[in-house]
């Protein structure tokens, strides 16, 4: 009877084995899960960080056409095509501070877009520089 207490050869191999699968399950779903969290985090990451591209002909349809007209012809605003021979960096100048290359202030009708931004976030020199390849291009 004293037999009962201990288990038997087969029962420790039961356990055995049960202990095995249970672990190797846990240890399967465990990196089941991290691969599945390592994959969409990367994904989510790279997808949030990556900068929109700069489109100067869809940021110059609608922050500018609307006054110096669809080609640049020219509208409320005088046409732009004088701008061709300009620098990047004067046509920065008299977009985002309304100067000229010959020192002129322009009208206040036209927007100071280092001050309201361009499409409700502040400017940056590339989408400038987009917009000025973009008229330039006409
Ligand atoms: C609300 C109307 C309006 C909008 C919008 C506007 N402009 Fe103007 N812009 C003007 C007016 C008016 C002038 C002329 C001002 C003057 O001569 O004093 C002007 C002048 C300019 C000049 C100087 C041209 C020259 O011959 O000296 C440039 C360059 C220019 N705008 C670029 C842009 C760009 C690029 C955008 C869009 C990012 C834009 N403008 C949006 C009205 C506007």
């Amino acid at each position: 009877m004293q037999e009962d207490r201990f288990f038997t050869p087969r029962e420790i191999a039961a356990a055995l084995t049960f202990v095995v699968l249970a672990v190797l399950m846990g240890a399967g779903s465990y990196r089941t899960g991290f691969r599945m969290s390592g994959g969409n985090g990367g994904a989510a990451m790279s997808a949030s960080t990556a900068a929109a591209p700069v489109n100067g002909q869809s940021l110059y349809a609608t922050n500018c056409a609307g006054c110096h007209g669809a080609q640049a012809q020219g509208g409320v605003g005088p046409g732009l095509g004088i701008t061709k021979d300009w620098s990047d960096a004067a046509f920065a100048e008299a977009v985002l501070h309304g100067k000229t290359p010959e020192g002129r202030n322009l009208s206040p009708v036209m927007p100071r877009f280092g001050e309201t931004g361009l499409d409700g976030a502040p400017a940056t020199d590339e989408q400038i520089n987009a917009i000025h390849a973009f008229v330039k291009g006409l």
